[in-house]
């Protein structure tokens, strides 16, 4: 077995070895990445390091090579560090032991549960649904599918039954691994209610597998639902990690579009493995032995690639803090990077914002000086948050990283690079190694040259990137590929200054980022357009001081309605059901009409101004059917 990733792998540390390596991916990309992977362990080498066309698109990455990328994380870890902690779990509850789990720890539960996959009947290629809180359970059931060769789906524990049930549907999955329950801060979620809900919705779930998380009383359905820990108990620790091929499946992802149902986006193997690894280790400037604190949910791509795979490929000690920034109080987070000393912290502007709201007192009782490193995803930063972050959690001492990227890319594309770049507040300043990014304008041209601006596509492949939506590659083709023939297009706006630093505006499409977490305005409109009242439905996003996007949404309903605020209350109710709570309207404006066009589409631009309080300049509003309908809707504006 090879040496340890972090012994091997180049590390960038200055800005001339940045510029050496990403030349190098430009113009010798099969001998950059080869190199990349060098440091991983492979049953067997590949024949080539990259196939592809972004026609149809097709992408190989180390096609003909065989890994795992459970042994990658675990089995390869052991020699050096078994005894090193591997995840600290950090209860919701302060008062509650945190739990830790070691290299070899999480390595036996890991096989256990690998078996116990086995012994429930999985095999290579199934699809397992994950659907639980944040427990190091959520990391050791990924882990165990990677391990033998299942695809994971992993479901955000904030979606409503129906949300699973869609997705479960969508990929098939004959297995479910949920847990009885939860809290998030005060409030408790039963878990097990929601899946007993959404379960009936489907046919392929042969078995559901329940950990006893809070010892609430739960519905155990006979034949179907069995507990984790008796599984576990008759479970052999022995288990060898299957040998998949590079492009076999790893995890599908469900994320929202402009329009239809959420996209399973799937990412294969050995690409993402690399891919996870590399950027992990350069853009937070990973330190043998170094502490990492990812808040982001196990259930969204962050959680995935920077809670799990990359801090674990790197051998770092990875924290999973189950509860809320702002439970018991509004200094938690500092207590979790207190407690466990953690040197890199990896954020949403979102929660930065929220915390700012309170001010700064809380600062002068914590001890941050562990903090190395501090990070950003998930939308774009603002410079008065940057400036916050910067001065109160990093003493001005911490580099930020801004990194953008997307569950498409798999990983970090365009971020700093820690302690090398020098950075802008609010830029996500360069590309990574491998990453060729343009500007495209109207005609859909590249655009040269700096101090420019455009819409956001990647010319080239990188490891990490899907290679489809499960079971439509054709929609795949048609969303990413279709809008610029021959470039992957990302759906976000950007700058690029006059220093050739990239700064990402936000989506162009009809996708709004509400306090990081990304939703289809077209999944909103149907859950609302199914009230009785409710003929048809226009969503759009506002500008929110806190959540970065706040969510208006636009009614026609029949005849005259007699009570709003009633409405409003089950409008939101509707969309708790349908999608889950975090994407429940802000503002709900009932109208008469909606600025259409005459080929019958609804002109958002105009709507989006009127949510912004932007009513003074509204365009163009000759070419509607009916321009009327724009006065009364700015009337009504709220
Ligand atoms: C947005 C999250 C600005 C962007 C990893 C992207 C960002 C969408 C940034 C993907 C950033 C992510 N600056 N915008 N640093 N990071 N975004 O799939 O609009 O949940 O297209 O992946 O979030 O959201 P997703």
């Amino acid at each position: 077995m090879n040496q340890t990733l972090s012994n091997n792998m180049k590390q960038i540390n200055s800005i001339e070895e940045y510029n050496a390596q990403y030349k190098q991916s430009v113009q010798n990309h099969d001998v950059f990445w080869a190199d990349a992977a060098e440091s991983f362990s492979w049953r067997k080498k590949w024949d080539t390091v990259l196939d592809w066309n972004f026609t149809e698109p097709s992408v190989k990455w180390f096609n003909g090579a065989e890994c795992n990328l459970s042994e990658n994380c675990l089995d390869r870890q052991l020699a050096t560090r078994a005894n090193q902690v591997a995840i600290v779990w950090e209860p919701n509850d302060p008062k509650e032991q945190h739990r830790t789990l070691t290299y070899k720890q999480l390595y036996d539960e890991v096989c256990r549960f690998a078996n116990v996959l086995k012994n429930t009947g999985a095999k290579r290629g199934d699809r397992i649904c994950i659907y639980l809180p944040m427990i190091p359970e959520a990391a050791i059931a990924m882990l165990a599918c990677a391990r033998i060769g299942a695809i994971h789906t992993v479901v955000f524990a904030g979606f409503s039954s129906t949300s699973l049930a869609d997705r479960i549907n969508d990929c098939q999955c004959n297995l479910l691994i949920t847990a009885d329950a939860f809290y998030r801060g005060e409030k408790k979620i039963e878990l097990k209610k929601i899946v007993d809900e959404a379960l009936p919705q489907t046919t392929t779930i042969k078995n559901c597998i329940v950990y006893n998380h809070r010892n609430t009383a739960i519905e155990m359905k006979q034949g179907r639902d069995l507990w984790w820990s008796d599984l576990m108990k008759n479970a052999s620790v022995e288990n060898k990690a299957e040998a998949m091929l590079s492009e076999d499946p790893l995890f599908i992802l469900y994320t929202s579009g402009s329009t239809g149902k959420p996209k399973g986006i799937l990412h294969t193997t050995a690409g993402y493995m690399v891919y996870a690894g590399y950027t992990f280790k350069n853009v937070f400037n990973y330190q043998n032995g170094e502490v990492f604190f990812c808040t982001a949910d196990v259930g969204w791509v962050t959680g995935h690639t920077y809670l799990v795979y990359g801090p674990l490929l790197n051998g770092a000690t990875t924290i999973m803090f189950e509860g809320i920034p702002v439970y018991p109080d509004h200094g938690r987070f500092w207590d979790v990077v207190d407690k466990h000393k953690v040197n890199i912290f990896y954020t949403a502007p979102t929660a930065i914002r929220s915390l700012e709201t309170y001010g700064t007192e809380i600062f002068k009782t914590k001890d941050l000086s562990s903090l190395r490193v501090l990070g950003t995803v998930g939308e774009p930063i603002n410079e008065e948050a940057w400036h916050w972050y910067d001065k109160n959690a990093g003493k001005g001492k911490c580099p930020i990283v801004d990194t953008w990227w997307q569950t498409e890319t798999g990983g970090i594309l365009i971020s700093p690079i820690a302690t090398v770049t020098k950075l802008k507040p609010s830029f996500a300043t360069f590309p990574l190694p491998g990453v060729q990014p343009v500007l495209m304008d109207g005609q859909g041209k590249e655009i040269s040259g700096n101090d420019v601006e455009g819409n956001l596509c990647i010319k080239f492949p990188w490891p990490g990137m899907a290679r489809t939506i499960y079971g439509n590659h054709e929609r795949f083709r048609q969303t990413y590929f279709s809008s610029y023939p021959g470039y992957y297009f990302t759906g976000d706006g950007c700058k690029r200054d006059a220093d050739g630093y990239y700064r990402i505006t936000g989506r162009v499409d009809d996708v709004i980022n509400v306090s990081g977490h990304r939703i289809g305005t077209g999944e909103i409109e149907d859950a609302i357009d199914e009230h009785e009242l409710v003929i048809e439905t226009a969503v759009v996003g506002f500008p929110h001081d806190i959540k970065g996007q706040g969510i208006y949404a636009y009614v026609i309903c029949t005849g005259k309605v007699e009570n709003e605020e009633k409405l409003r209350t089950e409008i939101k109710a509707m969309v708790t059901e349908k999608i889950g709570a975090f994407a429940r309207p802000d503002k709900i404006q009932v109208v008469k009409g909606l600025p259409k066009t005459r080929s019958g589409k609804i002109m958002r631009r105009i709507l989006r101004k009127i949510a912004e309080g932007d009513i003074s300049n509204l365009g163009d509003t000759t070419t509607l059917i009916d321009p009327t309908v724009v006065g009364q809707i700015k009337e009504g504006a709220l």
